[in-house]
Parts: C-alpha cells; sequence; structure tokens
C-alpha cells in the first residue's frame, strides 16, 4: 500500500470501489433465479432458462426465465384485464402511483445504481449521477402528464395495452422511457427488458408491488429476441414501443404492417459533431468524451463522427489524444472510472471487427499508450483520423468507444458531411457564434441537436429520430402522442369502420375507371401567363379532356401513354386522366425534393399562398360544384363540398404560421426549443371519398407545414384535383411543392411506399394496400400513415382536418443550447 508522501508524488488514484453489498444480498434472496412478473404476481417462468452476466468480471450474476409464447400471451391478458380499470382511475388517481413510483426509485436508488452496473458494466459514476436520477424525473414529470391529461390532451384516449421492448444500454432508463408515459396516458404494458440486462427491471416490477400499483398495469417479461417477437406479433397488442437495432425496428415494422397497431421505434445513429474553428477547444474535448466514451459509446445518439473545421483540426487532434491518455478505464463498481465494460463478447467482437475494417480501409488509428484490464470485455477509447466520409468507419454505427474524424471547410460542407448517413438521431454543434448555431441546427437532419453540449436528456425534452433512426419521441409534450389516440378513433384496424355518410357510399361503390389502351390526349394547352394576381382564370377545361400529370408546375404527359377514363354518376364519361407510372412517380418526386426552398421560407409566406389558392378556389365556386356533382350526382352536397374545401384551406393557411414549438422546461442551464420540421418529401394517396374535400384536406396540411408533396388523387373521382392546377398556379404555388400523378391509387402506393427518396407516406385507402404500404416502406423506414380501410368523415371537423394531420406532416427537432459563461 503506497504511502500519502508517495501518493502526492504520483498523484495516482486509489481504488474507490462502490458497495456491493445490499445489491448482493437481493440476489441472494432470490436465489440468483428469477421469474416473471404477470398480473402482479411472481410467475416460475415454464421454458428455459439463461444467465445474465457481469461483463466487467464475465461471471454470471442471475439466472432469468426465458418467457415463452404462452407466458407472453398471459401478459397480455393481464394487461388488457388491468387497462379499463386504469383508464377509469382518471388522471389524478394515476398521477398518485406514478409520484409513488418516483419517491420509490429515489429511495432504491443506490441498489438501482449498483444493480445496474453490476449487470451492464457501465461506471458506478453514470449509473448513480445519471441513469438513476433520470428515472426518477422521468415519473415526476410523467405524473404531472397523468394529472394534467384531461385538460392538456381534451379528445384523446389511451391506446390500450402497450408491448415495449428495450435495449441493454440503459436499462433502467429506457424502462422510465417506456413505462411512465404509457401509465400517464391510461395504458398498461407488457415489458421486455434485453437479455443482457433484466435485473433493474425486476427489482422495478418489486417497486410496483410495494407501492401497490393494481396487478397487471405493468408486466415484465425476460427473454431475448423470440420473447420480443412474440410480444410484437400479439393479436391483442395495441402498441409497439421499441428501442433498439436499426435491423430488428425494420423486421417489427414489417412483423407490425397491416395490424393496425401504432408504433414507434428508436433506433440507431451514427450522430455527427460539429466543431467550427471558434470553438471553445477545451470544451470541445470534455465534449467528446461524453460524446463517445459515456457508457462506453454504446449509446445510441452517440457523437461518433467528429467533423471539425480544417483549420483547427490538428489542434484538437492533439487536445484530444492527451485527453485520451487520462481517461481511466476499468472496474466499473469504482468511483473513479470513467470507461467501463463492453456489455458482451458479441458487442466486443463486433467493435474489434469494425475498427479492423477501418484499418483495412486505410484510416489511422490512435489508442491510448495503456493497456486495458483483461478480466471481462474491455475495448480501449479509439480514434480514427484519415478517414473518408464514404468508409465503412463513418458509416455503420459501431455502439462502442470509437470515433471517427473528418475534416471540411465550410458550414455547408459541414451541414453535408453531417447529413451524409442513413441516419437521423442527434447531432451537435460547437461554437462561440450563436448565430451560426442556429443557422446549422435546423439543417440538420435530426431528431436533436444539442449546442455546445452533448448527451443531456431530459422528460421534459422529446427525443427521437430522423430517417432510419426511426419514429417518435420519448418524452416532452410530442412523446405523449404516442400512447395516446383520438377518442372517435374505435377499434385498430379490426374492420370497425366510422360513420361517415356519404364519404361511405363512394367507398361502397365499385371503382368505376376503365383502361383504354392507347388512347391519345387531345391537345389542350393551357393559357400560360404569368403568375399574377391579375390574371383571369381560364374556366374549367371543356367535358372530355385529358387531364395530364403535373409535375413540377407543369402539365405532362404520362410516361406510360395510356390514359384512364373517367366517369360520371351515371356511367358516362366526363373525361380521361393519364395512368401514372414508376417513371412518372420518379420525376414528381424528384421535382418535389427540388421545390424544397419551400420550407425555407416563411411561414407567414406560407399563409398567404394557401389564402390566395383559397380566394382562387371560391372565384370558380360554380365551375367546382359543377364537377363535383356531376361525378356524385349529388347537386347539393357538391356546393357544399367546394364551400368546406375552401374552408379548409383556411384552417391550414391559418395553422401555417401557428403550429409553432415549445420552450420545454429542461432543469439545466438550457433552452430547449421544441420545434416541429416538415417530414420532407410526402406521399399522398387520396381516399375516394369527397373528390375535392378529401384531395384539398390531405394535401394541405403537409405544405401548410413545409414539406412538398406527391399527391395521388382518387381514382374514382380524379378530375376535382386536376381542375385544381389552374387554381395552383395562379395561386403562387411555386412549381413542385404539389405535383399530381393520376392513375390507380393503390399500385402508386406501393411505388411511393418502395421509393427511397419518399421520406413519408400517407394512405387512405383499403386495408390490404395499407399492410403493404408499411412493408414496403421499411427500405428507408419512411413514416407511413394509413388507415386501413375505415375511411374517415372528412366533412368533419374532428375527422377531417387538425393537429392529427399537422401531427403527422411534422417531426419534431428538440435543440438545447445551455447559456452562462
Ligand atoms: P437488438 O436490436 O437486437 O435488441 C434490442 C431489443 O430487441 C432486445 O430486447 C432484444 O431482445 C429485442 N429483440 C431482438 N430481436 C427481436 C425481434 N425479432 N423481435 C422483437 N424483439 C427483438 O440489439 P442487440 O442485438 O442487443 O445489439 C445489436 C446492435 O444494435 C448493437 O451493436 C448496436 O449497434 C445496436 N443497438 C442500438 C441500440 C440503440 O439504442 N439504438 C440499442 C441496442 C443495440
Ligand atoms: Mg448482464
Amino acid at each position: 500500500m503506497a504511502s500519502i508522501p508517495e501518493i502526492f508524488q504520483t498523484m495516482s488514484y486509489g481504488p474507490a470501489p462502490e458497495g456491493v453489498g445490499p445489491a448482493n444480498e437481493w440476489l441472494e434472496g432470490h436465489g440468483r433465479n428469477f421469474e416473471l412478473f404477470i398480473g402482479g404476481e411472481w410467475i416460475a417462468g415454464k421454458g428455459d432458462s439463461f444467465e445474465t452476466l457481469n461483463p466487467a468480471t464475465g461471471k454470471p450474476v442471475a439466472r432469468l426465465a426465458q418467457a415463452t409464447d404462452a407466458e407472453v400471451a398471459s401478459a397480455v391478458r393481464a394487461a388488457r384485464s388491468a387497462q379499463a380499470a386504469w383508464w377509469s382511475l382518471g388522471g389524478h388517481g394515476r398521477a398518485r402511483y406514478l409520484y409513488a413510483l418516483a419517491r420509490e426509485v429515489q429511495k432504491h436508488s443506490r441498489i438501482l445504481a449498483v444493480l445496474e452496473t453490476l449487470d451492464n458494466g457501465k461506471p458506478i459514476r453514470e449509473s448513480r449521477d445519471i441513469d438513476v436520477p433520470l428515472v426518477a424525473r422521468h415519473f415526476y414529470h410523467h405524473a404531472g402528464w397523468a394529472q394534467l391529461m384531461e385538460q392538456e390532451l381534451q379528445g384523446r384516449v389511451a391506446v390500450g395495452v402497450i408491448g415495449q421492448i428495450i435495449p441493454w444500454n440503459f436499462p433502467l432508463l429506457m424502462l422510465a422511457w417506456k413505462i411512465a408515459p404509457a401509465l400517464a396516458m391510461g395504458n398498461t404494458v407488457v415489458l421486455k427488458p434485453a437479455e443482457f440486462t433484466s435485473l433493474t427491471a425486476l427489482r422495478f416490477a418489486e417497486l410496483c408491488q410495494e407501492i401497490g400499483l393494481p396487478p397487471g398495469v405493468v408486466n415484465i417479461i425476460t427473454g431475448d429476441g423470440r420473447t420480443g417477437a412474440a410480444l410484437v406479433s400479439h393479436p391483442d397488442v395495441d402498441k409497439i414501443a421499441f428501442t433498439g437495432s436499426t435491423d430488428v425496428g425494420r423486421i417489427i415494422r414489417a412483423a407490425t404492417a397491416g395490424s393496425g397497431k401504432k408504433l414507434s421505434l428508436e433506433l440507431g445513429g451514427k450522430s455527427p459533431f460539429i466543431v467550427f474553428s471558434d470553438a471553445d477547444l477545451d470544451s470541445v474535448v470534455e465534449g467528446v468524451v461524453d460524446a463517445i466514451w459515456f457508457n462506453q459509446g454504446q449509446v445510441c445518439c452517440a457523437g461518433s463522427r467528429i467533423l471539425v473545421h480544417e483549420g483547427v483540426a490538428d489542434r484538437l487532434v492533439m487536445k484530444l489524444k492527451q485527453r485520451m491518455e487520462t481517461l481511466r478505464i476499468g472496474d466499473p463498481l469504482d468511483k473513479a472510472v470513467d470507461i467501463g465494460a463492453i456489455i458482451a463478447p458479441v458487442q466486443l467482437e463486433k467493435i474489434q471487427e469494425l475498427v479492423r475494417r477501418g484499418e483495412d480501409e486505410g484510416a489511422t488509428l490512435w489508442q491510448p499508450s495503456w493497456s486495458c484490464p483483461t478480466d471481462g470485455w474491455f475495448f480501449p477509447p479509439t480514434l480514427f483520423t484519415e478517414v473518408s466520409p464514404a468508409a465503412n468507419i463513418a458509416q455503420v454505427e459501431i455502439f462502442g468507444p470509437v470515433v471517427v474524424l473528418m475534416t471540411f471547410r465550410t458550414p455547408a460542407e459541414s451541414v453535408e458531411l453531417a447529413n451524409n448517413t442513413r441516419y437521423g438521431l442527434a447531432a451537435s454543434v460547437w461554437t462561440e457564434n450563436i448565430n451560426l448555431a442556429l443557422d446549422v441546427a435546423p439543417q440538420l437532419k435530426a431528431g436533436t441537436v444539442w449546442v455546445n453540449c452533448t448527451n443531456v436528456f431530459d422528460a421534459a425534452s422529446g427525443f427521437g429520430g430522423y430517417r432510419e433512426s426511426g419514429f417518435g419521441r420519448e418524452g416532452g409534450r410530442e412523446g405523449l402522442r404516442e400512447y395516446v389516440k383520438w377518442a372517435w378513433q374505435r377499434g385498430r384496424g379490426a374492420g370497425e369502420p366510422v360513420p361517415n355518410g356519404r364519404a361511405m357510399k363512394h367507398q361502397a361503390r365499385k371503382r368505376q375507371t376503365v383502361n383504354r389502351k392507347g388512347s391519345t390526349s387531345v391537345r389542350h394547352e393551357q393559357p400560360r401567363g404569368p403568375s399574377t394576381r391579375e390574371r383571369v382564370p381560364a374556366p374549367l377545361p371543356p367535358i372530355n379532356r385529358t387531364a395530364k400529370l403535373y409535375i413540377g408546375g407543369k402539365q405532362v404527359r404520362p410516361d406510360s401513354g395510356y390514359s384512364l377514363a373517367v366517369l360520371d354518376d351515371a356511367g358516362r364519361q366526363m373525361g380521361e386522366v393519364g395512368q401514372g407510372n414508376r417513371k412518372d412517380i420518379r420525376n414528381a418526386v424528384e421535382a418535389a425534393h427540388k421545390a424544397a426552398g419551400w420550407a425555407r421560407g416563411t411561414a407567414h409566406n406560407r399563409a398567404q399562398v394557401l389564402y390566395y389558392l383559397a380566394e382562387n378556389l371560391a372565384a370558380r365556386t360554380e365551375e367546382f360544384s359543377g364537377r363535383v356533382a356531376m361525378t356524385t350526382g349529388d347537386a347539393p352536397s357538391a356546393a357544399r363540398e367546394v364551400e368546406l374545401a375552401i374552408e379548409r384551406i383556411y384552417t391550414y393557411a391559418a395553422w401555417a404560421d401557428k403550429y409553432d414549438g415549445a420552450v420545454h422546461h429542461t432543469p439545466y442551464r438550457n433552452v430547449t426549443l421544441a420545434m416541429p420540421e416538415p417530414i420532407g418529401v410526402l406521399g399522398v394517396v387520396c381516399s375516394d371519398a369527397w373528390p375535392l374535400l378529401g384531395f384539398v384536406s390531405s394535401i394541405l396540411p403537409p405544405i401548410a407545414m413545409g414539406n412538398t408533396v406527391v399527391a395521388v388523387p382518387s381514382a374514382r373521382a380524379p378530375l376535382a384535383a386536376t381542375d385544381l392546377y389552374q387554381v395552383l398556379d395562379t395561386s403562387d404555388v411555386p412549381g413542385g411543392v404539389v405535383n399530381i400523378v393520376t392513375g390507380d391509387g393503390d399500385e402508386l402506393a406501393r411505388i411511393l411506399a418502395a421509393h427511397d427518396d419518399v421520406d413519408g407516406l400517407w394512405y387512405f385507402g383499403s386495408a390490404e394496400t395499407s399492410a403493404e404500404v408499411e412493408r414496403l416502406s421499411t427500405g428507408n423506414m419512411k413514416r407511413t400513415w394509413v388507415d386501413l380501410g375505415q375511411g374517415r368523415d372528412w366533412s368533419d371537423a374532428r375527422q377531417g382536418a387538425g393537429e392529427e394531420f399537422l401531427e403527422q406532416a411534422t417531426q419534431v427537432k428538440n435543440i438545447w443550447i445551455p447559456y452562462g459563461e
């Protein structure tokens, strides 16, 4: 043992181990063998069992049950039978339980932290100071949302039974992120922790018992991916919430396609960490430590790509290497350890393999001079320089303590590099120039942007991905949406249609279009004068012309050269429309991307354009009423439909500059700006019901929010939509913002769903195609919104318009900006 003078000489750390006594006692008390928590009771698993190991030693900690399909089913049954009473308890009743859970977590915080570190290998400093306090905070915050639900989420109700599947990197924290909002909103849950790290979830189950949570409200079943898959496919689960790899996210998207289950996915990332030349490099170095060596880099939003301005790159690399030399790796229970153990041999091998590949690709590897412990599974902090942006290590999520560094010259180049990935979970931006930071932040494709900070989280702020990092948010008001539905939405695709009068009549009617091979269209040149307010609108085209497609602000012939006849109510041909195909969709998507400037304009400008659109439609009320009447054979309601369409445009013109964000109260010296942003290019496939109103109601919310649209009008009654070209032209809607491709809606929906440059897709049509749309969307994990053939009453202000549409047209980005010196 070193003497005190010697320690003063070397200034080296002595061991400072956290006590494991109470955790071991708890484990021994259970004979290191755990059961399943179902319906408020502990049930011995009937299937296999498996060991959970301590990653720092490689030794077993306890034995867990692998829940079978039957046990999954029994947990779902327990959750189902508890749900109605849990909902009926009301917001205040639920708030009391959530508050009690928060208190309980705090009371038992030390054992939870120790168990977490034993089971996961993360440093005790992190589990004690970050994970567990955030868990308590999440339950407190959501106790508040339970209390406020009836006032703040009017018109919304619980979804029902939620299946929740979480990863091993933040076991108890992910449990809290899943369970707290679900319970607050009146749902009951079946949660499956990751097979490597189930212990804190089991201890949490006991806390539920201790506070007297009604049996069945929380059920915890252990097991690996097979148990997860059984939960995903169980027919009586109303929603799946998943955090984990993008690969499994894809499997779950496909497995739930068409089931009507709500889905939220929080998946992988390869998050950029952008350093501008004026950044405080010493803070940046500490930032990198938090970005990539926090939790051994096993963090979905880890800042794993340092993008640094060329001028300061060498200095940063030097400072980083110095800092890396001083990082302490070792026993995670040691309070002075910075980096703990990697979760499992399989993960360690994956990291080693990716690092090897990085070297093979020609990147330069640097690791500190010290060596790692050899018991357990450790990997040293690793820096790669001379990395090409397309290299495997620059693109693939490593999920380990490995960071790559690349340089840029201009802010524009930094944004381009930052977005050069299929992911979009988080980003951090380092600069002393707030103007630059706030200019760059909105350009980053990421659900969270941290300015001069990184890896900070709070229950009041939403967290979640863009692009292949998934969809849905956890935390904040935006996270609550995942756990509610609208009161008018009954069932979940089980063929429970919404009574919507005339809309249903349209849907029931057999599709009346016929395919006319090779019919040539009449040349009908539009007077295309300048788009000014003075221009006199041309009258609607005469009956029996062929409406072309509308792409990039121009009327174009369909690639196929085919047209479809459009029949009126009496079965007489009233016109023709082009039969769009894959190529037309491709062109329309391209045009929609080119029109992305629409999002960058002001909301005020978008509102003005939309009011003008309404005004121009109003000027043609009679013509449009005539067109709709011809289609539906119902003149009085046709006039009403046009009136409603005009009103609807007003609604979204009004919303354009009012659906704004929030400043979240995160408990740091921070402002957290929650900004709704457009999704990008949205495909919108319209229903047959209400030819004009349905079309207008479907395309207006996306464009009001700054998206650009590839719209497919009803195949049965497309002329009301194609007549709208001229109104769009005369209303200063820029070319490419609305593209209209007519044809077989289901076929075009499938093409849009599989198209990787389409960022989101709304499909209002049959249950079968809804399922296909969800299944085909997995290529780029685009967000989809389908109605499973249920239909909606477009004339109803709740079903046909409002917040639901705005939420579906946007994604929330949270920007964290610290203040103070
Ligand atoms: P994973 O995605 O396989 O596991 C996450 C959870 O899903 C676990 O509870 C697992 O049992 C469950 N699961 C696995 N297959 C399933 C299926 N077919 N259906 C339903 N549930 C299923 O992640 P894994 O294998 O633990 O790690 C592999 C890689 O995934 C990591 O190397 C890392 O790159 C990434 N990952 C990303 C996470 C994130 O938060 N973004 C978290 C964990 C892993
Ligand atoms: Mg373990």
